[in-house]
């Protein structure tokens, strides 16, 4: 017998599985199935499309009115960190840049010594409840870096963190060691504290997935980028950059060209280096919610990027001082109203894309799957991004059960 179905689904959100990335006009592409039915089984889908009479459950799920898609993939958060930064929010107000705020020793550089203070059980409660809010809004995949220890000790301590969220909660993450984030007050030079985080990859082995570097003006240049990269392949590991974020650097190109997992940022990113999207299966991870945050008009060039043939996927960029959301499904309506995404390119970009950008198993409800569902208080598909800044998850189902249920009743 199998364990639960639900029925009468108003609009059944199928991502295709692939091997590669979806690419240029295939984001375009996602099956919509009228009047759907899934059936969970040991938690996995036995059972995704039309309506069929052909299958008995234990439990039933009467989804009419609403939308049915695989749980969302958060492909870039800075999940783990201690502190907060609303005061950064009047230094903005009196016209300094997040660059010029960096240089003053505040940004990334003020999480970093909240972070080097924060006990691990302090950092884990904090981390916990903001993944939490993740979960809540239809998360159940995600991407957690370190990047605010800037030394063996306490990068290690972020990573652990986030290791122990993953056990507790049984969800997908990926564990990205960021060490090259921002050079510490107390480094002698940048290219020193670059080969102290190269020193740390043999170590770092065991605690993360993949190595990421931040690639920027007045933080580290095409060329430590490069020699980091190397470094981390060598060491067995998969990479990623933040790339072109606010200047045109060429990290793009650079990402191309090392074979990175994914370049993530790319506001800046040359129309040179968008061409070699054709030919490259690393992932443009855009992250409009940080350029909404930071006040800037420019948005990454989405269109460009897939016109190019590129492979793009939509993340939150969770952090305490360029994105302070982990709320996906609000970046989501970002990408539909600034990176002029169509519907389909919207839930390609945060379900099947983002787990390619990550190597996770994750974005899809097909048969053989893990049963991570999310059943949408809406009409269509298209009305999540539309209805912006509030979540609509109506349930939550991780491998088959019921983790999460909204309602408006009052107490
Ligand atoms: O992806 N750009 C670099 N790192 C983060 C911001 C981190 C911070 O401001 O604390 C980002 O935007
Ligand atoms: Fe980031």
């Amino acid at each position: 017998m199998n364990d639960l179905i639900i029925q009468n689904i108003k609009q059944l959100i199928l991502p295709k599985s692939t091997k590669r990335p979806l690419k240029g006009a295939e984001l375009d592409e996602l099956n919509i199935i009228k009047n759907g039915t899934v059936v969970v089984k040991d938690g996995k889908i036995v059972y995704a499309g039309e309506y069929t009479e052909h299958y008995e459950a234990l439990e039933k799920i009467d989804a009419t009115g609403k939308v049915v898609s695989p749980a969302l993939v958060d492909a870039h958060t800075h999940l783990v960190h201690g502190g907060s930064r609303e005061h950064e929010m009047t230094l903005k107000r009196q016209g300094l840049s997040y660059l010029e705020i960096l240089e003053r020793g505040g940004g990334i550089l003020s999480t970093v010594t909240a972070t080097r203070e924060a006990t691990e059980e302090a950092l884990f409660k904090k981390a916990e409840r903001d993944l939490l809010i993740m979960m809540h809004h239809g998360v159940l995949a995600v991407e957690s870096k370190s990047g605010y220890g800037l030394d063996k000790e306490n990068e290690f301590k972020q990573l652990r963190v986030s290791r122990r969220l993953q056990d507790k909660y049984g969800i997908e993450m990926r564990h990205t060691f960021l060490g090259p984030h921002a050079v510490p007050k107390e480094a002698v030079s940048n290219e020193m504290f670059l080969q102290e985080m190269i020193d740390l990859l043999p170590e770092v082995k065991g605690l993360a997935d993949f190595a990421d570097i931040f690639c920027e003006t007045g933080v580290f240049s095409i060329e430590e980028s490069r020699r980091y990269m190397q470094a981390a392949k060598a060491q067995g590991f998969r990479v990623k950059i933040h790339a072109d974020e606010i200047d045109p650097l060429g990290g793009l190109g650079l990402a191309i060209d090392e074979e990175a997992i994914s370049a993530d940022h790319l506001v800046a990113a040359s129309d040179k280096d968008k061409t070699k999207l054709k030919h490259s299966d690393t992932v443009a991870v855009l992250l409009p919610g940080t350029t909404f945050y930071l006040g800037k008009d420019d948005y990454a060039d989405a269109r460009g990027m897939l016109e190019h043939d590129g492979a793009i996927a939509i993340a939150t960029d969770f952090n305490p001082g360029s994105c302070v959301t982990n709320n996906l499904q609000m970046v989501m309506a970002i990408a539909a109203l600034k990176l002029k995404l169509s519907p389909n390119e919207v839930w390609n970009a945060v379900t099947v894309n983002a787990a390619k950008a990550i190597d996770v198993d994750a974005g899809t409800i097909n048969e053989g799957d893990k049963a991570n569902i999310v059943i949408w208080n809406a009409p269509n598909h298209e009305y999540i991004p539309y209805h912006y800044g509030i979540n609509h998850v109506d349930t939550v189902l991780q491998e088959g059960r019921i983790i999460v249920k909204h309602d408006l009743t009052l107490q």
